[in-house]
């Protein structure tokens, strides 16, 4: 055997080692480590309107998704396929929040299908909205943050149990993170965005201020 076959040979089982080791380096997600942390946390018994909101917040991310990645494919925005990969791990998040208390997933697979009506309008609504233009597809994706923000504060105020809590108090970070990630896209737009859900002092502050640490 020549010594460039035995390289060659060689980078293939080096390949092989990488792809092996990185394998579950990459699956190691946030959500592992949010599922470590609820290992060690007791399980409650959720009243109804605690089920709800796991059910609701489930669907609302993806929600976020779906719309993130239709908006993508229409204008090209890589914020967009980005943010819209985080929102899967948002739903993955929601999802130990099911299973945990064994409810029934409220998640249809395909694009832009919901369980949840309201949501399902919501979905009509804002696509036809971002559809139009790539800066109204912006603005949608900043509403659409605002509101998971606001929707997670709501549902912690109904809940003092530690592992919906510290899912919830995440995903809000997480969609504060977003939010600023479609900031930085208004801006090289030149376009303003008007807040609908919390205050206008309050969006603007968190556009303004650095990433949190997921
Ligand atoms: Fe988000």
């Amino acid at each position: 055997m020549n010594i460039s076959k035995r390289l060659s040979i060689l980078s293939i089982f080096v390949l092989a080692a990488v792809l092996v080791f990185q394998g579950p380096a990459l699956a190691a997600s946030h959500d592992d480590h949010l599922e470590v942390m609820l290992e060690g946390m007791p399980i409650g018994e959720l009243t109804e309107e605690e089920k709800e909101g796991i059910l609701y917040l489930r669907e609302e991310e993806k929600l976020a998704r779906d719309l993130y990645s239709a908006f993508y494919d229409k204008w090209g925005l890589r914020t967009f396929s980005q943010v819209s990969m985080s929102e899967k791990n948002h739903m993955d998040s929601m999802k130990l929040l099911v299973d945990r208390y064994g409810l029934e997933d409220p998640v249809i697979e395909e694009r832009g299908r919901f369980s949840d009506p309201k949501l399902q309008q919501i979905y009509y609504t804002f696509l036809a909205r971002g559809m139009t233009s790539r800066g109204e597809a912006i603005l949608v994706a900043l509403m659409v943050e605002e509101m998971d923000i606001y929707d997670f504060r709501e549902e912690q105020k109904k809940t003092d149990k530690p592992d919906l809590l510290v899912i919830y108090e995440n995903l809000e970070r997480g969609s504060r993170n977003h939010l600023r990630a479609y900031g930085r896209q208004l801006k090289k737009e030149n376009l303003v965005y008007k807040a609908e859900y919390l205050s206008q002092a309050e969006v603007d502050s968190i556009m303004a201020s650095p990433n949190e640490r997921d």
